[in-house]
């Protein structure tokens, strides 16, 4: 049966989107067979993300209502054959697509993939409701100002609450010169506020926006920024990777603590 993880964060556009597509392609190359579920129910874009929204034919809402089978509304990426995609639904009455559906496809998924990541929309609504119900980890993403601490809390004590015991961190667009600045927290302040294991460290970097605005993620972004992901994949498969430092010297320092 494969792992289930939620990517998760409270506030809006930290990076769950961009975090779970570029995940997916890292796990993919360690030879998982990997599948992304979007749960934007409603304002779906991890199609867009991941450069398959040509190739869609079906989403979750056509199996609930059986107009396709489960196996028929999987998109695979022809760049990475072990990586799928589960979209999510546009523009429906959202009421069609009940908790009960939604588990019951999940737990087929589980039993056809290594690895389900659930692409959660912002805040603790319904997609976010639903994930916790289906997911066994949590990976919640933050960025390193005080409102995305906030949220990443509130999510906490909501997940702490459902019966999580494996909630994990990734710190997203953290930006060296800030932190020395005291523009953002720091990687350690952010740790000790929410008390969570670090499971990975994403640096800003523009090429992100770049890369998922053509489709291509993890291939197009700086090659830290892919070393970044490969980091979270292999530390997610239980290997001993160590999480990659800022290149540039002065800045080392910063993350020696990990
Ligand atoms: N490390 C990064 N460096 C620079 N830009 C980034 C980084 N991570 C994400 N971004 C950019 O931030 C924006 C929001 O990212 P994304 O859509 O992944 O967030 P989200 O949490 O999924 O948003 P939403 O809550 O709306 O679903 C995008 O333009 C993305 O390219
Ligand atoms: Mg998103």
């Amino acid at each position: 049966m494969g792992k289930v993880i939620m990517i998760t964060s409270g506030k809006g556009g930290v990076g769950k989107s961009t975090v779970t597509a570029s995940l997916a392609l890292e796990l993919a190359k360690e030879n998982q067979r990997v599948l992304c579920v979007d749960l934007d129910l409603g304002l779906r874009n991890l199609d867009v993300v991941l450069g398959l929204e040509n190739r869609l034919m079906y989403d979750m809402k056509d199996v609930i209502s059986n107009r396709c089978t489960l196996e028929e509304a999987l998109v695979q990426d022809k760049r990475m054959p072990n990586l799928y995609l589960l979209s999510g639904c546009r523009n429906i009455n959202l009421d069609k697509v009940r908790l009960y559906d939604c588990q019951k496809i999940i737990e087929k998924c589980k039993a056809m993939f290594d690895v389900v990541l659930l692409d959660c929309p912002a805040g603790i609504e319904r997609g976010f409701q639903y994930a916790m119900c289906c997911a066994d980890t949590a990976f919640l993403v933050v960025q390193l100002d005080i409102t995305s601490l906030m949220d990443a809390d509130r999510v906490t004590g909501l997940l702490l609450r459902q019966g999580f015991s494996d909630i994990q961190l990734i710190i997203n667009r953290v930006n060296p010169a800030f932190i020395k600045n005291k523009i953002q927290c720091s990687i350690k302040e952010a740790k000790d506020y929410l008390s969570l294991p670090l499971i990975g460290v994403i640096y800003e970097d523009s090429m992100c926006i770049r890369a998922m605005n053509y489709g291509h993620l993890s291939v197009a972004c700086s090659q830290l920024t892919q070393r970044c992901f490969q980091t979270i994949a292999q530390r997610l498969l239980g290997k001993d990777a160590q999480i990659p430092k800022y290149e540039k010297r002065s800045w080392i320092r910063l993350l020696q603590h990990d």
